[in-house]
């Protein structure tokens, strides 16, 4: 049988979730250590789609189905073919709806598998602009951050609206990744944000959508200028923020403040928030397995370690 398969992979927003989604900058690294691929193969008979991978949450949360239905049918309009005789599956190590941009990431690689198995080329803004379609299903108001950081190989640093910055990350780091193993919930996260903004008393609700935006950008020198102690500090406070903003809950809020005692720099809940993963930041990697540890034993049922630019251990 014929098939063709497209690939994308997980993403860590650094700093700035949220806040890009109201035009305020943000820096998010592409997670290759958990990845996604799609493959559709020639069959007979109407569509089939095999998405064994969502099978636990899709009862919970329909618009991710949604998403993945739009996601093949604005490829297909796109491509002007129909859904007829083709067999779709996707397999996926990463975990779907834990702030690891996983919505996004199922529509990058079910977009590519597509365009390769209909012989098309795929360039990155038709990509983007596909995807932010389905997106738009899966979140309500996408930034579009994720579908970029899914995508493609570079850390990134954004803005809304204006053209993605591939940004080097130059720190001598690591960053240590914690699941909560508890299903977080983007959407309302996004639209509870929003309702505060567009609420009775917004004032206090824009200065941290602000205060974030300027971490965000202040990260990105630290991250210039090698200071990990710096970057830690504006991820606590990035992580109190959010809190502030209703975006964190128990399990994150535990994780965090175990990296914590157990020497991180600092350390933050990671995408959309209420579960999902948090990050911590650690100087060599001794220092990252102890986090590591401490994190496992508050609770998170997956952790891993990331090696950010230029670190040699010590
Ligand atoms: C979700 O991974 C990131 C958010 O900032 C939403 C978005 O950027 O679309 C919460």
């Amino acid at each position: 049988t014929r098939c063709s398969t497209g690939t994308s992979h997980g993403k860590i927003i650094l700093m700035g979730e949220h806040a890009v989604v109201h035009g305020e900058p943000s820096i998010a690294l592409p997670f290759p250590a958990v990845e996604m691929t799609a493959t559709v193969c020639e069959a007979k008979g109407p569509l089939t789609i095999d998405c064994s991978y969502y099978n636990g949450i899709a009862a919970e949360m329909p618009e991710i189905l949604e998403s993945m239905r739009t996601a093949i049918h604005s490829a297909m309009a796109e491509l002007q073919v129909s859904d007829e005789n083709l067999a779709i599956s996707l397999a996926s190590t990463i975990p779907a709806e834990r702030g690891m941009g996983s919505s996004a990431a199922v529509s990058v690689a079910l977009t590519r598998a597509l365009f390769a198995y209909f012989d098309k080329p795929l360039n990155e803004a038709t990509l983007l602009r596909l995807v932010n379609i389905s997106e738009k299903v899966a979140h309500g108001n996408p930034s579009g951050l994720d579908a970029a950081t899914a995508s493609g190989d570079a850390p990134l640093f954004y803005i809304k609206g204006q053209p993605f910055e591939a940004f080097p990350l130059n720190l001598k780091a690591y960053l240590i990744v914690g699941d909560t193993g508890v299903t977080g919930q983007t959407k309302e996260a996004v639209s509870s944000i929003a309702a505060k903004l567009n609420g009775k008393n917004p004032q206090p609700y824009r200065d941290a959508i602000s205060r974030l935006g300027t971490f965000a950008l202040t990260a990105k020198s630290a991250i210039e200028a090698n200071d990990p102690s710096q970057l830690g500090e504006l991820m606590n406070q990035a992580h109190a923020v959010l809190s502030f903003l209703d975006v964190s809950s128990p399990d994150l809020d535990r994780l965090v403040s175990a990296a914590r005692f157990g020497g991180a720099l600092g350390a933050k809940l990671t995408g959309g928030g209420r579960g999902g993963c948090m990050i911590a930041l650690a100087r060599n990697r001794s220092e990252a397995e102890k986090i590591e540890e401490a994190i496992r034993q508050a609770g998170a049922i997956r952790t891993w370690i990331y090696q950010m630019g230029g670190t040699e251990d010590v």
